[in-house]
């Protein structure tokens, strides 16, 4: 159930419990005889008791579901994974402005993005599958962008030339940032998943690096606690690359907890509350 629905159903109990209780209220006056009222309208109480049960039974769902989000610590994750669209369009993009989210699935910053700037947004992700869930949340949003299955790192078969205001790369990565949430993560990585991962993500940066207007940005970002996916990949980058640069405004997070291989980096104490771990670096290119 999507959230304008729940709202719905629950403004609409609330309303008819509303009426129900107004329109008894005055038939009571209306008959002015408690014998006749009850004869014909009892019925209303029913109505209202059954009404009010099925409204506490939904509020009661809500509350559970609240209290099961915060004990899971999925507020504190998606305060981390809504960091992406607002450091990405910063001081904000011109209306229009070509953007490229380049691993896309299942789509959320994607969906954030479109929500928070009018932009022309084209998502790309490898996997055709798990693209169709972008496409998915957009349709449920009503949110508009065009979507293709592509390897992000050869842009010859899926670039029309036209070169990006701002890239989003969240790129695969081994997840090490977000086993609280999923357990098994823990259990699939085998050591040379680090070295692999870090091989496609300098890939991606190098290709899609060209496809950036001068003067636009890319956020490079992982649900990775090693640095080797974090910030040794962007160092690596900025030697690689001349024209690339960490943007001052708004500065990148970095890595977002403060783990012992990491030295102890988490920049916000906001952020640092979170049981997740995430890197940030916002690239500019001149
Ligand atoms: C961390 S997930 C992206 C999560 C997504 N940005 C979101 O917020 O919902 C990484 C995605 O990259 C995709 N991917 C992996 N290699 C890719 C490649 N070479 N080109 C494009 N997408 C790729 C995977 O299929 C996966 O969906």
């Amino acid at each position: 159930m999507t959230k304008a629905t729940r709202w719905a159903w629950i403004i609409s109990l609330v309303a008819i419990t509303g009426a129900v209780l107004v329109l008894s209220f005055l038939l009571s006056i209306a008959t002015n005889n408690r014998e006749l009222y009850e004869r014909h309208y009892a019925w209303l109480f029913w109505v209202n008791v059954t009404v009010a049960a099925f409204l506490v039974l939904v509020i009661g769902a809500a509350a559970v579901r609240l209290l099961l989000r915060v004990q899971r610590g999925k507020f504190g994750s998606r305060m981390l994974l809504k960091l992406a669209a607002p450091l990405l369009i910063g001081d904000g993009l011109p209306p229009g402005a070509q953007v490229l989210d380049a691993c896309a699935a299942p789509g959320g910053k994607t969906a954030h993005l479109l929500e928070l700037a009018d932009v022309d947004l084209l998502a790309i992700d490898s996997d055709p599958a798990r693209l169709q869930r972008v496409a998915d949340t957009l349709r449920r949003l009503s949110l508009q962008a065009r979507t293709a299955a592509a390897d992000a790192a050869t842009p010859a078969a899926w670039w029309d030339g036209r070169p990006f205001d701002a890239i989003l790369l969240d790129a695969p990565c081994t997840a090490s940032g977000i086993v609280r949430r999923h357990p098994d993560v823990r259990w699939l990585r085998r050591p040379g998943d680090i070295p692999a991962l870090a091989k496609t993500q300098a890939r991606l940066l190098e290709a899609l690096w060209p496809t950036l207007k001068p003067g636009g940005r890319l956020l490079y970002c992982t649900c990775s606690v090693f640095k080797a996916e974090g910030q040794d990949q962007i160092d690596a980058f900025l030697q690689r690359r001349s024209d690339a640069s960490l943007a001052k405004h708004p500065p990148s997070p970095g890595h977002l907890l403060p783990l012992p291989d990491n030295g102890d980096e988490a920049r916000s104490p906001a952020i640092g509350a979170s049981p997740d771990g995430f890197y940030y670096a916002l690239l500019k290119k001149t």
